[in-house]
């Protein structure tokens, strides 16, 4: 795939060009997981990989208030699969999956691990090749599901891509969308970010750094979103919620805060991280 068409950050494109290298799916673990789960290790494989998705998405389905026997009914549409670490899971909860991603070697990939992991046969792949825009039809899916994704697209993609969320969920349908905010340590961490980012630019010395693990971990998230500034864009686009909900990490000031929003119902998992918050709502019927 050629690299002008990888609109994202530049450690996703090395992942992405490392990705189309190997054969072996626990090589591309090994050389690229450390980029979806931060876990890494010349001994992992892909079935662990697999593993830490499939811990995560059952412990936020039950929190959220999935129903196993509804989702084995319902249609998932997943924004930011990568290489499929969540989506293998969510293929054997729901009767249909679409994973969605910016790059398309992750999608192939995603393929795989589903083939391998997964029900491949509930699978099917859509390329957001903008990085903003769902090639989707309107009111097509039960659940619109991201995870860690959006805060790695520019503010506007980001707030677009929540837009999209609501237009491909069926009415009555979830959109359950996950964001990265604002911490204390954003003081350092956001212009570092914004350094790191320019660095990755620089022809080689960029291309390294941007396989550097401490690097990306500075300049990967593109933006900070507050539950503000998202719900703010929800009104200012019209865009009508159902059961409005906004969660948080257990004990977190923005808990007794409420996020800085109101009429959204307050809920709280202590397995969200400290940054982290998540929209969860209903499109109206
Ligand atoms: C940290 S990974 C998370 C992948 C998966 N949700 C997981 O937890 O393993 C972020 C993914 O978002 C994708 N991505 C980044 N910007 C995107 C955009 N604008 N539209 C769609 N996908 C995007 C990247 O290619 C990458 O696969």
């Amino acid at each position: 795939m050629a690299d002008e068409h990888r609109h994202q950050h530049v450690p996703w494109k090395a992942a992405g060009r490392a990705s189309e290298r190997h054969v072996d799916p626990d090589s591309v673990v090994r050389d690229t997981g450390w980029v979806f789960n931060n876990a890494t290790g010349d001994q992992l494989t892909l079935e662990q990989f697999v593993d830490s998705g499939e811990q995560e998405v059952g412990a936020y389905l039950q929190y959220f208030g999935f129903d196993p026997t509804e989702n084995e009914k319902s249609s998932l549409v997943e924004i930011g699969s990568g290489i499929g670490r969540m989506t293998a899971s969510f293929t054997r909860r729901f009767a249909s999956v679409v994973a969605c991603d910016l790059d398309a070697s992750f999608l192939d990939r995603c393929r795989e691990t589903v083939k391998s992991f997964g029900a491949p046969e509930r699978l099917s792949t859509s390329h957001v090749s903008d990085g903003r825009s769902l090639a989707l039809d309107s009111e097509s899916a039960d659940v619109v599901f991201s995870y860690i994704t959006l805060q790695h697209c520019n503010p506007e993609d980001a707030l677009h891509l929540t837009s999209e969320a609501f237009r491909v969920v069926k009415p009555g349908g979830r959109v359950v969308l996950n964001y990265r905010t604002w911490i204390g340590r954003d003081v350092v961490l956001f212009p570092a970010g914004v350094i790191t980012r320019v660095l990755w630019r620089v022809p080689f010395f960029g291309t390294w750094l941007s396989r550097q693990r401490w690097s990306t971990r500075l300049g990967w998230q593109a933006n900070r979103l507050s539950p503000r500034a998202v719900v703010r864009h929800l009104v200012q686009n019209g865009i009508k919620v159902s059961t409005p909900q906004l969660w948080f990490r257990t004990g977190h000031r923005r808990v007794a805060s409420k996020g800085g929003v109101s009429g959204f119902s307050i809920r709280t998992f202590e397995g969200i991280d400290p940054s982290h918050w998540w929209l969860i709502a209903r499109r109206p019927d």
